[in-house]
């Protein structure tokens, strides 16, 4: 987006502000399409808990996307954009028998990822066809907060356990027609991919009534200039002909998906926040900006790298910064980075905002949450409105309680 635009924006709608460019999210749908176009079946579900906004579920959904979620309230927020229930998968963690049997009702495709609800909804619902979600034991992902696929972690049914879903499956009738991985968030290096896509491919073939391999995701978007990314291109190659090679060996023309979400919206979402404070210390030179962790916690949770730049200043001489916010527990977004002149008032843009930024901001400190603008054609739409003290106050029961009545010796001694 260009910085001029960012900085009207940030004074048209105030700061905080996150900015959703759709051409970039467009661009990247295609690009992974466009890698897999050897494929007969493709289909990507867009990972609604990235970013939820509806309006980015809609732009996702009219460009051709399926949606994958891990929540029934995902599920009833993707059915408000009029999205045919099929074309939603659900893969939740630990979630309860009640939840899931909630979302089988709406008609949207169930993933399951353990043996003891996958026999309980099995003899329940036989008549129910379900996908599960197997783990690899494939150590893959950026850092260990996002790696999902190895032997240790919460995610999947280990792929020892394979005969124990055959067993369930004679057990209770019940139909598979689907496997899944998600081994991580943020892999490089493809050859992860098609070394666990060759333990699904296995998998797969050991049950007969397949009509999808979900893939996950995992794409490694870049942070930096410079910054290293997964070859789409070349993993598009190579696993589909890997994956066509194996519908040909199946006998059957089964759907190749993936649930991107960093992929498709990293790169797009801008934050904007505003620099209240520049301070310099003996050591440090910090720029307190309008907001903390609790509108953008990636640096604070995984020590992710968000590029950081003055867009009310571009060309001045770059200094070092620890870019810092407001809350009042350690927030730091950036320790001694090299920044254009920051002054006071100036306006910061932190790039790659798009996933996992809005989506788990929180009212930390009483803070609002920001508002979200959303450009689609050049033109600006305001698609979420900054909150006021109404929302924080919404759902809080102010009850009239009687103060606690003073004991007799209190009362002799005040
Ligand atoms: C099950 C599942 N699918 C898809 C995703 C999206 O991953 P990414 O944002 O790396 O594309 C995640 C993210 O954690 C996930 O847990």
């Amino acid at each position: 987006m260009e910085r001029t635009q960012l900085l009207e924006l940030a004074n048209k709608y105030g700061s905080p502000l996150y900015v959703y460019d759709t051409d970039k999210i467009e661009t990247q749908y295609k690009r992974l399409t466009g890698a897999f176009n050897s494929v007969d079946n493709l289909k990507l579900n867009y990972a609604v808990k990235a970013l939820s906004n509806v309006n980015i579920l809609k732009f996702l959904t009219n460009l051709g996307a399926g949606l994958d979620t891990v929540s029934i309230q995902e599920v009833q927020l993707s059915l408000t954009t009029g999205i045919d229930p099929k074309n939603i998968i659900y893969t939740p963690n630990g979630v309860s028998l009640q939840e899931i049997e909630e979302v089988a009702k709406l008609g949207v495709q169930i993933n399951i990822d353990n043996l003891s609800i996958l026999e309980s909804f099995g003899q329940k619902h036989p008549e129910i066809p379900v996908c599960v979600r197997i783990n690899p034991h494939i150590m893959a992902g950026g850092n260990s907060k996002i790696s999902v696929g190895h032997i240790d972690s919460k995610f999947g049914i280990s792929i020892h356990q394979v005969p124990h879903i055959q067993r369930v499956v004679e057990n209770t009738g019940m139909n598979i027609n689907g496997i899944h991985m998600h081994t991580g968030s943020d892999i490089l290096d493809i050859d992860t991919f098609l070394r666990a896509s060759e333990i699904l491919f296995d998998v797969a073939k050991q049950f007969k009534n397949i009509d999808f391999i979900d893939f996950g995701s995992g794409f490694k978007v870049p942070y930096k200039e410079g910054d290293i990314s997964t070859d789409i291109e070349q993993l598009g190659l190579q696993l589909s002909e890997r994956f066509n090679d194996f519908c040909t060996e199946y006998g059957k023309e089964i759907t190749l998906m993936f649930e991107p979400g960093k992929f498709l919206v990293s790169e797009a979402g801008s934050f904007l926040a505003k620099v209240n404070v520049v301070k310099q210390t003996t050591s440090t030179v910090f720029a307190h900006v309008d907001s903390g962790f609790n509108h953008l916690v990636r640096p604070m949770m995984y020590d992710s790298y968000h590029h950081i730049t003055n867009i009310s200043n571009p060309s001045g001489k770059d200094r070092y910064y620890s870019v810092v916010g407001y809350i009042c527990e350690t927030d730091t977004f950036a320790s001694n980075r090299r920044i254009s002149e920051i002054s006071e008032e100036d306006v910061l843009c932190f790039h790659n905002a798009g996933a996992y930024c809005f989506s788990m901001a929180s009212n930390y400190n009483s803070r609002y949450i920001p508002a979200e603008v959303m450009i689609v054609d050049g033109k600006d739409y305001l698609i979420r409105k900054r909150q006021t003290m109404q929302d924080i106050l919404q759902n809080q029961v102010v009850v009239d309680f009687a103060p606690k009545s003073k004991t007799k010796k209190e009362k002799v001694t005040a």
